[in-house]
């Protein structure tokens, strides 16, 4: 996600109005900035990262190593103590602990660590604001991002990023390793884990949904599938900007039994790898080929190769992918974070470049036709047939 500019206090947080979502429930900008933009944005983040470290010794870049993983473990007591929601005005530290019944010193010191990430503030009187990260964190927040703070806390995930050495074998597959089945198999055996794996991937979906609202062109298409759209949030989204489209959710059956009933949008419970549904002139991939390896990938894009050649369409078909962009030289942002997330959650998935894009969609038949930034730093890959 590209940097949004400094923190300032919630009320200046702007809202769409109500029902409808816009940038500012899922980025926390105005208005979403140009693709390019993002990317320079992202390439300087990480840049200025590069020379904050390069001020550091080694000793204290090992040790801020080491405690970096305080981060998620802070940010889910934070959660927990449901400080994002009861935090809306400058309140003293004492004030709040008690409102929350906790010691009043050591939620100072859960306190200034937060102030230190930035995820609030504390001014020079010593009472705690809340900052644009807080508003994010709250329940009610449209963008529903805390629900990937409940994600990523749960013990299944931690005790996987544990086991990340046992996904470095060529089958290796770190998850099953710490919880002794794969991802998915696990999370349809865990239904309340699984339920905070579908809010996660909500929150993503809204943010997606809004981005390739804007990013793509819409007019020539009438009918849109998600494959493994999760709870069909990117749809709802995406269908309130172009009121025209009807959406196909394909999903797991479990996924799509929890799924809320969203206008103009058919949910069809199945398997991706047997048969995507047929009739659409968009098929879209969010986040769904780096769960896989390149294999599985091409399965993946072949099924809906077949679906989009299977009937005729008023336009071409498409098939869109949207996934982190791996970049040849590593850099210190999200989609390397991402890639060493999917190392520790899948057997083989992984974020990949665009010309790994180019040569899954040759295998699969398909062509890269374009490839849009994105306002998030993602990418979009639309693939064609290669006729
Ligand atoms: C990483 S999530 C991405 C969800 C959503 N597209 C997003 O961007 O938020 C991958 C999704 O693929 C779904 N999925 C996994 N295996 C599938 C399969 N065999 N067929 C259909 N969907 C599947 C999962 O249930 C999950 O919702």
């Amino acid at each position: 996600m590209p940097g949004t500019g400094a923190d300032e206090p919630d009320h200046r947080t702007r809202r769409t109005p109500p029902g409808r979502i816009g940038p500012a429930d899922v980025l926390g900008v105005p208005a979403l900035p140009p693709g390019r933009v993002a990317v320079l944005g992202n390439r300087a983040r990480a840049g200025l990262a590069r020379a904050h470290r390069a001020t550091a010794p080694p000793p204290a870049r090992v040790m801020e190593a080491v405690l970096g993983g305080l981060d998620p473990a802070a940010l889910a007591a934070l959660c927990r103590l449901d400080v994002p929601d009861r935090l809306v005005r400058p309140t003293a530290c004492a004030d709040l602990a008690s409102e929350l019944g906790v010691d009043a010193s050591r939620l100072a010191r859960l306190l200034r660590y937060a102030a230190a990430r930035g995820w609030v503030r504390i001014d020079r009187r010593g009472r705690v604001r809340p900052t644009r990260v807080t508003a994010f964190l709250r329940r009610d927040h449209p963008g529903g991002w805390r629900a990937w703070v409940e994600f990523a806390a749960g013990d299944e995930v931690t005790a996987a990023i544990g086991r990340l050495d046992a996904g470095l074998p060529a089958d290796g597959d770190a998850f099953a390793t710490a919880n002794g089945t794969s991802f998915f198999a696990w999370m349809q055996d865990h239904p309340d884990r699984h339920t905070a794996f579908d809010a996660a991937m909500a929150a993503g979906g809204r943010m997606h949904g809004l981005i390739v609202a804007h990013a793509l062109d819409w007019s020539a298409s009438r009918r849109v599938c998600d494959i493994g759209g999760g709870d069909g949030a990117l749809l709802g989204v995406l269908l309130a900007q172009h009121p025209h489209l009807e959406g196909v959710l394909l999903e797991l059956p479990e996924v799509v039994d929890r799924a809320p009933e969203r206008p103009n949008v058919t949910a069809v419970a199945g398997d991706a790898f047997d048969t995507v549904p047929p009739g659409c002139d968009t098929y879209l991939l969010v986040n769904v080929l780096h769960d896989w390896d390149d294999e599985a990938a091409v399965r993946l894009l072949r099924r809906a190769a077949e679906a989009a050649a299977a009937e005729p369409s008023a336009t071409d078909p498409r098939i869109v992918i949207v996934d982190s962009e791996a970049q040849d030289r590593p850099r210190d942002d999200l989609a390397t974070r991402a890639d060493l997330l999917m190392l520790a959650l899948t057997p083989g998935g992984r974020e990949r470049t665009t010309d790994q894009f180019a040569a899954l969609a040759s295998a699969a038949g398909l062509r890269l036709h374009r490839t849009h930034d994105l306002p998030t730093g993602d990418v979009a890959h639309v693939l064609v047939a290669d006729r």
